[in-house]
């Protein structure tokens, strides 16, 4: 029958090595490198925030990376269904449950800016943006996302663009438009840094992102670049899960989430050294928040020959890596409804995309007529963002730490950490196993009971 022929399909996955790397990064690279990473920098105090940050993703982010990846590859199996086949008959497939939720959380918000990304490239093209005079920039953006339909129609646009990269599937589309984007990405970031660099008083900038003042520090900072350690590795909510399922049994899983960890921080330190020179040499205050990119970037380029083709390049660029990140996030529910309910891709991405397209448009809207509704003080828009990074993915990263250390156990993670024994990185998965048993779950308990003021350290 047809059903028994799908089972006897070979599962989909990552044909190259190349391949894996592009997906990987695709994902994790994103508006947390080029938005979340240089305004929440600006508003925490610099250097010192940065540091935070790193110690959050080596420490936490990274071993939560791992995790995910081995639980992926073993399973073969979308989030939800992978912990039922490691865990039968118990509760864990509700990590994978609540991570294919926070899915769709995160894509309502992230749309929102994508869609203001996107119809930026269009900005910059028309020349409206051109201008180094600050009033002007913010007073574009403000009214650009304070107006009801077209942030709307470009945040649809954005689902619709990204679901139809996803309806070509794992091989063909996936993997294929990473081993394309990512390339340019880098590309187009060197140029925009380089250009920055140059400009007169970007030393200033410089100073801001390598001189740490530590009195900025308290626990809700502390929590805040732990969020944005899970979000930005695309942790603690099962895309890695997903996308390990997608490698194939060759892959070095901890030499390539270390991989992926360093590219990513470097792009995130390359975004910040293309935009904090701009940042003080226009007299722009570090601290202007999430609207820190779209009035500032356009004045880097805006004092040069050629500034128009440069903002156009930039844009682009951020909405390359907004694009491999959404991606990875659709893929989550996607590949759960093909595999568990048997779906059809096109049926799983446009039940998917119309879905966040509903709750998307709550947060989109948070900027104009839902501006006023509030919770816990919180707009749709700030609700969603701070309910997945700061409580539902690293609740997810303890879950997941805490069920592969202590429940699947060492001797199964050793196997497959090193294919059988046919790799030799015993010393590198010795201080995951120290890391992933002590020292993630209790800093992810210890920085969330702090920073929600639980307890005080
Ligand atoms: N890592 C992406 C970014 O930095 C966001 C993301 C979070 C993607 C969670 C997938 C899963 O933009």
């Amino acid at each position: 029958s047809i059903v028994q022929k799908e089972q006897h399909k070979p599962r989909e996955g990552f044909a190259t090595s190349l391949g894996v790397i592009t997906a990987t990064l695709g994902s994790a690279v994103g508006l947390g490198n080029i938005w979340k990473f240089p305004y929440m920098t600006g508003e925490n105090g610099g250097a010192a925030f940065i540091l935070v940050y790193l110690l959050c993703v080596i420490l936490v982010g990274l071993p939560v990376m791992i995790s995910e990846l081995i639980i992926g590859r073993t399973t073969q199996a979308n989030a939800i269904t992978a912990f039922k086949r490691l865990a039968p008959n118990r509760p864990w497939y509700l990590v994978g449950v609540s991570g294919t939720a926070a899915s769709f959380l995160i894509m309502a918000f992230y749309t929102t800016v994508a869609g203001w990304v996107f119809s930026y490239i269009f900005k910059a093209a028309s020349g409206v943006i051109s201008t180094t005079d600050p009033e002007v920039t913010t007073q574009v953006f403000k009214t650009s996302m304070s107006a009801v339909w077209s942030p709307l129609l470009w945040q649809w646009f954005v689902l619709l663009f990204t679901g139809s990269i996803i309806m070509l599937g794992v091989t063909k589309g996936i993997e294929r438009i990473t081993k394309t984007l990512m390339p340019i990405l880098f590309l187009l970031l060197l140029i925009c840094v380089i250009r920055a660099l140059t400009l007169p008083g970007a030393s200033e900038g410089l100073k801001f992102l390598f001189r740490p003042d530590f009195s900025k520090i308290t626990g809700a900072t502390i929590l805040t670049a732990m969020g944005l350690s899970f979000f930005k590795l695309s942790v603690g909510m099962g895309t890695m899960i997903t996308y390990g399922s997608y490698f194939g049994f060759r892959e070095n899983i901890p030499y390539t989430a270390v991989k992926v960890m360093l590219s990513d921080t470097l792009v995130s330190i390359l975004a910040g050294m293309a935009i904090f020179p701009a940042v003080f040499a226009f007299g722009f205050k570090p601290d202007a928040g999430p609207s820190l990119l779209f009035i500032t970037i356009p004045t880097v380029f805006a004092s040069m020959p050629l500034g128009n083709i440069f903002m156009v390049l930039f844009f682009l660029l951020v909405s390359i890596a907004a694009t491999g990140a959404m991606i990875s996030l659709l893929e989550v529910p996607v590949a759960y409804f093909t595999e568990e309910l048997k779906w059809s891709r096109l049926k799983a991405t446009l039940v998917t995309i119309i879905s966040i397209a509903l709750v998307g448009t709550t947060a989109t809207l948070s900027f104009s007529t839902l501006g006023d509704t509030k919770f816990f003080d919180k707009t749709f828009f700030d609700l969603y963002d701070f309910l997945t990074s700061n409580i539902l993915l690293p609740v997810g990263g303890l879950l997941i730490t805490y069920f592969i250390a202590w429940k699947w156990g060492l001797k199964n993670i050793a196997r497959e950490a090193s294919n059988n024994g046919s790799l030799s990185n015993q010393p590198v998965i010795n201080i995951y196993f120290f890391i992933v048993r002590y020292l993630a779950p209790i800093a992810i308990t210890l920085i969330l009971l702090n920073g929600l003021g639980f307890i005080k350290i």
